[in-house]
């Protein structure tokens, strides 16, 4: 490919690296980047891994080759209801349509259809990467592995775990939890692809014993499985668990600490209600936190505080969280994780003006900073690329585009009229920021996984 390639060096940094050639192996043979060099280069990059000028597809002006998306947190067996089911909280929102719906995805042909146009719309967006939630079956689970493997996405699979607090027939011992953990396990590995892997999925605290949660990390340890759960989500998921385990103040933290489930491949969702101790604790154990603004602001009762979890030291990265978010797309992650962090900055000023109220001593000192929290495009497009590898632990193959990692990459178009308008007057970057703020999956013409073209 030869055009205008996007980096996001670092967080709230981004370059365009303009008219540059890439050139990258077949997926059969690794799928990795060899080359990156100025196009001026172009023949001698070709001669010297024997290609010709035919070889490389040419991009115009207004088109850009960017990383591809990472979504940190999808329940696969969520998508049929997405964009439906908007009226309750969280713990009755389960109790009422997820449980139910999840449960007919004991049915291997309802989880791969499902999952084959999940993976489709996902790969459609952008999304090169996810890290899914399937159901508690290991049928529906192996069926959703399948059509990620199909499509050829970049997946990691958690069947789920529960053995608590859910209908009778939407439940398993913690035995039965771990031996079809095992069978799961054992059937990704056979696949034989290095595009998915198994996670080890308690659902949360409130449907996970300590029995099952002390089995799951050691399958976590002994298997060396990424591990994916939610923490702290909102009010009413928090005030279970102080029902469930006053011997910690119902904080789920040193519950999952105990049984060894914050790995240094943890990926734990939503986090609003972690206090800065429990943060610390993340961030020592290198565990990450799949920041889900839009389901955040229907359920959280609270917004994620990103820069703040980055100071402390945890790695954040964006998830969809489909069905709790109701859209299928990272560029509507990245939006939303944009207006949460403006709504911090009401909260901010609404707590530096409040009147009859006597400021406390610490932010008198301090002054509040209302800037404190805001985020820009930026730093979402960040964190739904680098962010999202590294919080899967994936920085060294996927995230950046850069020689020796794997060509997980979009081209997005900005030229075309029905999308959004291009001014004469408009940069480079210009485009860009329009394509992460006003564009959609119709600019983003090719989707490459692995170094093998899937749109
Ligand atoms: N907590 C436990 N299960 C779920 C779920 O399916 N979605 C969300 N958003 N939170 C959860
Ligand atoms: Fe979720």
């Amino acid at each position: 490919l030869r055009g205008d390639v996007v980096s996001c060096p670092d967080f709230g940094s981004v370059e365009i690296a303009s008219d540059h050639l890439i050139l990258a192996e077949a997926s059969e043979q690794g799928g990795r980047i060899l080359a990156i060099a100025p196009g001026e280069r172009e023949a001698g990059v070709l001669a010297k891994h024997g290609l010709q000028a035919g070889d490389v597809q040419r991009l115009k002006a207004g088109q850009y080759i960017l990383p591809g998306f990472v979504d940190l947190h999808v329940h696969a067996p969520q998508y049929s209801y997405g964009g439906t089911a908007t009226d309750r909280p969280l713990m009755e929102w389960l109790e009422v349509y997820t449980f139910p719906r999840e449960g007919l995805h004991e049915d291997e042909a309802i989880a791969l259809a499902q999952g084959l146009q999940l993976a489709r719309r996902l790969v459609d967006n952008g999304t090169t990467c996810a890290l899914f939630f399937g159901s508690l079956h290991l049928s529906g689970c192996k069926a959703l592995a399948t059509a990620m493997h199909q499509v050829g996405m970049r997946a990691l699979v958690g069947l789920t775990a529960m053995d608590r607090n859910s209908p009778d027939n939407y439940c398993k011992s913690a035995a039965a939890n771990i031996a079809d953990l095992r069978k799961f396990i054992q059937f990704i590995r056979q696949l034989d692809t290095d595009l998915l892997e198994p996670v080890i999925t308690p659902r949360f605290i409130p449907t996970c014993s300590k029995e099952l949660l002390q089995g799951l990390g050691e399958v976590a340890a002994e298997a060396g499985v990424p591990v994916q759960s939610h923490i702290s989500e909102s009010l009413d998921e928090v005030a279970f668990a102080e029902h469930l385990h006053p011997e910690v103040n119902g904080r789920d933290t040193p519950l999952f600490d105990e049984a060894g489930l914050l790995t240094q491949r943890c990926v734990m969702a939503h986090a609003v209600w972690l206090e800065d101790d429990e943060l610390r604790v993340l961030a020592d154990r290198g565990s990450a936190i799949a920041h889900c603004p839009l389901s955040n602001f229907f359920f959280a009762d609270k917004l994620l505080r990103v820069k703040h979890c980055r100071s402390l030291g945890v790695k954040v990265g964006l998830g969809t969280d489909i069905a709790g978010g109701y859209s299928p797309s990272m560029l509507n992650a990245m939006r939303n994780a944009v207006i949460a962090s403006k709504a911090l900055r009401m909260q901010a000023i609404i707590h530096k003006h409040s009147k009859g109220q006597e400021p406390k001593a610490k932010d008198r000192e301090a002054e509040i900073d209302i800037d404190a929290d805001l985020i820009g495009w930026k730093e979402a497009l960040w964190l739904a690329t680098q962010g999202g590898a590294e919080a899967l632990g994936l920085q060294d193959s996927i995230g950046q585009l850069q020689v020796g990692k794997q060509l997980d990459a979009l081209l997005v178009d900005c030229t075309k009229a029905d999308t959004f308008d291009i001014y004469p007057a408009d940069t480079s970057l210009d485009r860009l920021e329009k394509f992460a703020t006003v564009g959609d999956d119709r600019n983003i013409s090719g989707v490459w996984i692995k170094g093998r073209r899937v749109k």
